[in-house]
C-alpha cells in the first residue's frame, strides 16, 4: 500500500509561559505511516496528545519536531513559516467538538465549506442529497443544529466533511459524546460511506472495542509525552457486524493485546 500520510520523528511541545518551567514535550519521537485507502485508528489515553496530533497534521498548529510528507510531499517541517490549514482542502478534519454554525440549516451546514469555496454547483447540490439520504437525515435538511439530537449532529458533521471529497479524512473521538446504540450506528454509517469511496483516514478514540471495530490498524499512544507504545494490525475481515463485533473470532484476543499497551 502506497503512504498518503508518512509521520516521521515529529515532537510537539507549546511555547513557555512567562515565570513558567520549560514546558513538557507532549508528543515525542513519533514516526508512523497511513496507507492510502486505509482506515488508521488512534486509541490513547485522555490528555495524551491525540488532539495535538491531528491538528499538527491538518495544519491548524504547528510542529516542535520532524516532519510530514502527504502524499509524496513534505508538507509541514519544524520553524515552517505558514501553515495551510486544511491543506487546500485535501485534509477534512471532524473535530471532537461538532462546530456546526448554529444559525444554518443542515443543509447549509453541509454545503458550507463548498460555499467559503466558491463552488456549489447542481453537482454539490446532488452529492450533498445523496450523502444525507446515506445517514439518514432525509426530512431534517431545514432543521437548524438546535432542532436535531447529537448523533444527528454528528451525522451532519461527518458529511460537511465528506461532501467536498478530500483524500484524507483526520476524525477526533467524532462519536463519543453519544449513547451506545446511536454509536454503534454512527460507525455503521462510516464504515459504509467509506466502503464505497476509500478515503484514507485517521480516526482517534479512547475506546478499544471503537477502534477494533473499525479500523484495519490500531496504534497505541502512550502517556504523555506521546510515543506510539503498541501497533496492531485488526484481523477480522470486512463486512464486520459492528454490533457483534464482541463475539466474532479474533476479537478478544486483539482487545487483550491492546489494553496492554494502553496501561
Ligand atoms: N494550546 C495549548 N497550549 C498549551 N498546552 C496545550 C495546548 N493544547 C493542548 N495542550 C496540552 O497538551 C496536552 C495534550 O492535549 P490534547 O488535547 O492533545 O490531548 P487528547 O489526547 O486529545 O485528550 P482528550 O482525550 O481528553 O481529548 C494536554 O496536557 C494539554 O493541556
Ligand atoms: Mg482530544
Amino acid at each position: 500500500m502506497a503512504a498518503m500520510l508518512e509521520i516521521r520523528g515529529l515532537g510537539k511541545r507549546f511555547p513557555a509561559r512567562a515565570g513558567r518551567e520549560p514546558p513538557p514535550w507532549i508528543i515525542q519521537d513519533m514516526t508512523f505511516s497511513v496507507g492510502a485507502g486505509e482506515l488508521l485508528t488512534i486509541v490513547g489515553p485522555s490528555g495524551a496528545g491525540k488532539s495535538t496530533l491531528l491538528n499538527i497534521i491538518a495544519q491548524i498548529d504547528t510542529a516542535s519536531e520532524g516532519e510530514i510528507v502527504f502524499d509524496g510531499v513534505l508538507t509541514v517541517s519544524p520553524g515552517q513559516k505558514s501553515l495551510r490549514p486544511g491543506l487546500d482542502r485535501r485534509i477534512g478534519y471532524v473535530t471532537q467538538d461538532d462546530n456546526l454554525l448554529p444559525w444554518r440549516t443542515t443543509i447549509d451546514n453541509v454545503l458550507f465549506p463548498l460555499e467559503v469555496q466558491g463552488g456549489i454547483d447542481d453537482a454539490a447540490r446532488a452529492r450533498a442529497a445523496e450523502l444525507i439520504q446515506a445517514v439518514g437525515l432525509v426530512g431534517f435538511e431545514r432543521y437548524y443544529p438546535h432542532e436535531l439530537s447529537g448523533g444527528m449532529r454528528k451525522r451532519a458533521a461527518l458529511i460537511r466533511t465528506l461532501v467536498y471529497d478530500p483524500p484524507v479524512i483526520l476524525m477526533d473521538e467524532p462519536f463519543a459524546a453519544v449513547d451506545a446504540q446511536t454509536r454503534t450506528q454512527l460507525q455503521e454509517d462510516l464504515l459504509r460511506l467509506w466502503s464505497l469511496k476509500r478515503k484514507t483516514i485517521v480516526f482517534v478514540t479512547h475506546d478499544i472495542t471503537e477502534a477494533i471495530a473499525l479500523g484495519d490498524r490500531a496504534l497505541v499512544l502512550s502517556r504523555r509525552p506521546a510515543r506510539i507504545a503498541g501497533e496492531h494490525a485488526i484481523p477480522i475481515p470486512r463486512p464486520r457486524n459492528i454490533k457483534d463485533i464482541f463475539t466474532l473470532p479474533g476479537f478478544a484476543a486483539i482487545h487483550q493485546r491492546i489494553r496492554a499497551d494502553v496501561q
